[in-house]
């Protein structure tokens, strides 16, 4: 939606085919911090209105290790803050304005097929309620997840894929009681917990979740006890427990697949990259893709010179690569694994106690979660 967004303020047409309803992809509650790149896209589309109102911007975060706490103010380090503001917001704006500005979205097309991506006619095929479609484009931009069609349209042999599964997931929960102020990650001896929020009045709230473990015999009220257990009494002190909703499993994972692009295909977000939540890097990579490929098509449609979109997928990775570190560094510090010895263990307090102790290391921290800058 941002890449038809962009490419529209262009004056470039596209069409959006999306295979679930409107209502469901607003539905769905995924990421909740937007870093200063993807506020500054929704800006410069003319989407941040409601997202100036209910966001809400967060200058630092806490780290918390056995209970010792590091702040890392974002604000001083880089003169940047993050705003928290749920992707179904996000996608409410998006959508909204979408309808204003007469793009074409297909919602609940079924059987997407693409066709010829290497020549210099591709098309996709779908079906919509019965009927057989045919699109035919000039470029494709993959867009569908992970586990959407685009990737496995490129043949085997040209793509190199890395992956890092975790062992272990998060344990999500929503719960309209107030959140604690401020965003922590906490690293305690029985795992990881972050305390989020969606808004004044409503709680996001994670556990490092064993996945071994029943969703099921994890009732409320054993939720809060554990995560109040795990703040500390100093943040524990602040949560204010009541009845959850949206509880629920993410699994933790590293991938990359590349290149990012094959004929006139390419991809994007999930489809090429999925990053471990921990630093909530998700859809603020996407979002930059999404930048990096309209610029390119701009040049190419408006221009004519293909040199930017030869360019795309080295750009877009050398990013990509780099919030894959952030994210796997963060979980690698946040969490307990279950192959950790005594001395991984000690590293891993090494590397907190650096943290809390460097500006320099606070400061690399914070630039990265802020948002590199789209080289
Ligand atoms: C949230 C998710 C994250 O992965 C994170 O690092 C911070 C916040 C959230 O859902 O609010």
């Amino acid at each position: 939606m941002f890449l038809a967004l962009l490419l529209a303020r262009a004056g470039i047409e596209s069409v959006v085919l999306e295979r679930r309803s409107r209502d469901y992809v607003e539905g769905r509650v995924r990421a909740g911090v937007l870093d200063r790149i993807t506020v500054e896209v929704m800006g410069r589309l003319g989407l941040d209105a409601r997202l100036r109102r209910e966001g809400l911007p967060h200058a630092g975060t806490t780290v918390l290790f056995d209970g010792e706490a590091c702040q890392i103010d974002f604000k001083t380090l880089t003169g940047s803050v993050v705003t928290v503001y749920g992707q179904s917001e996000v996608m409410k704006d998006v959508f909204d304005a979408a309808e204003e500005r007469d793009l074409t979205i297909v919602f609940e097309a079924e059987d997407v097929r693409l066709n010829d991506v290497t020549s210099e006619q591709p098309y996709v095929t779908y079906r919509k309620d019965g009927a057989g479609f045919r699109i035919d484009c000039d470029f494709i931009a993959g867009c569908d997840g992970s586990h959407g069609i685009s990737r496995s349209a490129i043949p085997q042999e040209t793509l190199k894929t890395y992956e890092r599964n975790y062992p272990f997931g998060w344990l999500g929960i929503m719960a309209d009681v107030p959140p604690h102020p401020e965003l922590i990650y906490c690293n305690h001896e029985n795992g990881f917990a972050l305390a989020s929020m969606r808004s004044p009045h409503r709680s996001r709230c994670y556990l490092q979740y064993s996945l071994d473990e029943r969703l099921e015999d994890w009732t409320d009220e054993r939720f809060w006890d554990e995560f109040v257990r795990r703040l500390g009494p100093d943040a524990g002190a602040h949560v204010t427990r009541g009845p959850t909703f949206e509880k629920g499993i993410i699994p933790l994972r590293s991938f990359v697949a590349e290149p990012m692009r094959h004929g006139r295909l390419f991809l994007l977000g999930d489809a090429a990259h999925i990053v471990p939540p921990t630093g909530a890097k998700g859809m603020n990579l996407a979002v930059s893709d999404a930048v990096m490929l309209s610029e390119a098509l701009e040049e190419a449609i408006r221009g004519g010179s293909q040199s930017a979109l030869d360019a795309y997928s080295a750009r877009a990775l050398a990013r990509v690569w780099k919030a894959e570190r952030f994210s796997w560094w963060l979980t690698g510090m946040t969490h307990r694994f279950p192959e950790h010895g005594p001395m991984e263990r000690r590293l891993q307090r090494a590397e907190f106690d650096y943290l809390r102790d460097s500006k320099t290391a606070q400061t690399a921290f914070a630039e990265n979660y802020v948002g590199l800058p789209l080289a």
